[in-house]
């Protein structure tokens, strides 16, 4: 018999909820939406107002809410958003001491009943916390992806497309590095349907939208006095898609280096192509000087919260 996929969403708060829907409209699996035991009803509330949500939209996708890791046994993909987001004033980088416990019990609870899971990591500060998974679980580095890029790079395509007057769907760009403020526009890479945005937009006003890209989500953050849910969920869904359908998609998505762009043992957001095997290939791409400076830049910071990271995981374990 033919089986359905099935996918853990591990946090069932914003993004949690509007993940559980998109992959209920597009009939990608069945869901299964996981929360701590306090959030438990919370999330079976969640999931009984999306199942009644398919007697409207006539979807056949099975939606649960629960605390309990043994739903989750099994699933092909987990997308993970368990932990706190900003509020504003806050860096992604001030969450550590706080999501990194989190990911850690979450990464317990995928290595015990997920092993086999593609596992997308959402949860800031982004790049430390997938690389926090991976060393907690030890999986092939080719199935623990972080979302960060797919964001990103939409950002950048929404100011890009209104900056032009052209239509979305023509807009196509590139933010590398990690999810922070010094990520990496690569404006090199960024077309209007394959015309470079440098012949139609004017330099200074494409500084300008890089450096509203840089802060783009704390932009959100001061508006709404949390993070972004909407296009973080979809960015995310895009990439499962990627690993459901083997659809081989070049996508910037924070991976792990061994030796690319000059970094070892590193999660970094470059674009990879994401197909059946997960990451399956990590595509170098020709930097200009200047982006080559910012990616170091970026790396660094990102080295720096690994690096704090790796003192709280060791005096948790003193
Ligand atoms: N990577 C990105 O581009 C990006 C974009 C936006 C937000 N984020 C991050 O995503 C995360 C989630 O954001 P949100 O708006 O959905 O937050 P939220 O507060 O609405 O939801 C988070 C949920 O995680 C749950 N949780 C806490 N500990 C857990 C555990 N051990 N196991 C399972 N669930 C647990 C909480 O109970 C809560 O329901 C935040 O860290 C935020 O900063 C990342």
């Amino acid at each position: 018999m033919a089986k359905r996929n099935k996918i853990a969403l591990i946090g069932a708060g914003n993004i949690g909820g509007e993940l559980a829907a998109l992959v209920a409209r597009r009939q990608l699996g069945d869901v299964v939406l996981f929360d701590i035991p306090a959030k438990a009803d919370f999330a079976r509330g969640k999931a009984l107002d999306l199942m009644q949500n398919a007697a409207i939209e006539g979807f056949d996708a099975n939606v649960v809410g629960t605390s309990d890791w043994k739903d989750c046994a099994g699933a092909d993909v987990i997308i993970v958003t368990a932990g706190v987001p900003r509020k504003p004033g806050q860096s992604r980088d001030d969450l550590v001491g706080i999501n990194l416990p989190i990911i850690e019990n979450v990464a317990r609870g995928a290595k015990e009943h997920c092993p086999d899971a593609f596992t997308i990591i959402i949860s800031n500060p982004l790049d430390v916390m997938v690389w926090a998974f991976r060393e907690v679980t030890g999986f092939d580095a080719r199935k623990v992806v972080g979302m960060a890029g797919v964001l990103d790079s939409a950002r950048l395509q929404h100011f890009l497309a209104a900056e032009a007057g052209v239509s979305h769907k023509d807009v196509r760009a590139m933010v590398l590095g990690g999810h922070g403020d010094d990520m990496v526009p690569a404006r090199g890479y960024c077309t209007v349907n394959g015309v470079p945005v440098s012949e139609l937009i004017a330099a200074d006003k494409l500084d300008a939208i890089e450096k509203r890209t840089r802060g783009g989500g704390g932009e959100i953050v001061k508006l709404m006095g949390t993070s972004a849910y909407y296009a973080p969920a979809t960015a995310a869904i895009e990439m499962a898609e990627a690993y459901l359908y083997d659809q081989k998609r070049l996508l910037p998505c924070a991976v792990r280096l061994t030796g690319q762009y000059g970094y070892d043992d590193l999660y970094l957001g470059v674009p990879v192509v994401i197909g059946g095997a997960g990451a399956e290939k990590i595509v170098e791409i020709t930097l200009s000087d200047a982006e080559k400076a910012m990616l170091a830049k970026s790396a660094e910071s990102v080295r720096g919260v690994v690096e704090v990271a790796k003192r709280l995981r060791a005096q948790a374990s003193a």
